[in-house]
């Protein structure tokens, strides 16, 4: 039985073909790889043209501007337009490339960051290896990365480092104030309570929050799938390939940064984390 490819299978094999053709280019004699380039080129520039007068002509007109914006919505044509330059990667894309860029000299002094999501003018980053602690090496990390997304990406205004709390090393029992309800905090479940490979949801009066354990890391997320933001805890998590699949349309999600792996721009919504005294503590938004 035949069953019918997703929007995104189908936006993935579409990629896949336009790979393999840039890649059998590549084995080309030079002139038919120019040739073949130039090919592409003029194909692209004259695509390009007619991309941008329909979405100049869309814009011009109010039922036009909003058929545009849920146009947008969809990975492919989304996918298309920023190719062309016609609309910019959203923030989380193009902060994720401004940490990729900064990668290589974190880690060349031992360090690494993880964008976890950016939200109302904030990135929040978990940080790893010698970015972390109090160190001056690490503060001097840390502001690299900061200055770097605050200077390429102009929607971000702040940097916020999610506290890594459920690293092994810190799943520990020394005596350490609970976070202050005060400041939103609110407690969740003991961490004995989401052994590892296992998620566990709980209600707040903020909404349902789902805590998920990796390995030993916790990470807290609101309850939501990012794509109709039904519940996502009767999904299924797989350990292994580090993802949560939501039992209602399938989309996927690496957990560890809630990214979306069916479509790339959609992202769940994390929330900081804290572990004290083997009691997991959340702060919803
Ligand atoms: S609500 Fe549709 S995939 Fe999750």
């Amino acid at each position: 039985m035949t069953q019918s490819l997703t929007v995104a299978d189908e936006l993935e094999q579409a990629a896949a073909r336009v790979d393999a053709a840039v890649a059998a280019v590549a084995k080309l004699e030079p002139a038919a790889q120019t040739a073949a380039t130039e090919l592409k080129q003029a194909i692209e520039a004259f695509h390009k043209l007619a991309l941008t007068t329909i979405v100049r002509r869309l814009k011009q007109d109010p039922r036009g501007k909003e058929l545009l914006l849920e146009l947008v919505e969809d990975p492919a044509v989304y996918a298309l337009l920023v190719m062309h330059g016609i609309v910019r990667a959203d923030p989380l894309t193009r902060a994720r490339r401004v940490l990729d860029g900064a990668r290589p000299y974190m880690q060349s002094h031992g360090g690494d960051a993880e964008l976890v999501d950016v939200r109302d003018g904030v990135a929040y980053v978990r940080l790893h290896g010698s970015c972390n602690g109090c160190s001056l090496s690490a503060f001097t990390l840390r502001k690299h990365v900061e200055e770097a997304l605050l200077r390429e990406v102009p929607e971000i205004t702040r940097l916020e480092v999610i506290n890594d709390q459920a690293t092994p090393a810190i799943l520990r029992t020394e005596a350490q104030e609970a976070p202050a309800i005060e400041k939103g905090w609110l407690r969740g479940p003991a961490v004995a309570e989401v052994p590892p490979g296992q998620m566990v949801s709980f209600a707040t009066e903020r909404g349902s929050v789902l805590i998920v354990n990796l390995a030993n890391r916790l990470s807290a997320y609101r309850n939501a799938c990012a794509h109709q933001g039904r519940p996502l805890d009767g999904g299924m998590l797989d350990p292994d390939a580090g993802t949560l699949t939501c039992p209602w349309h399938g989309f996927c999600f690496d957990v560890q940064s809630g990214e979306c792996l069916t479509a790339p721009q959609a992202q769940l919504e994390p929330f900081p984390l804290r572990v004290v005294d083997g009691i997991i503590w959340v702060r919803p938004q």
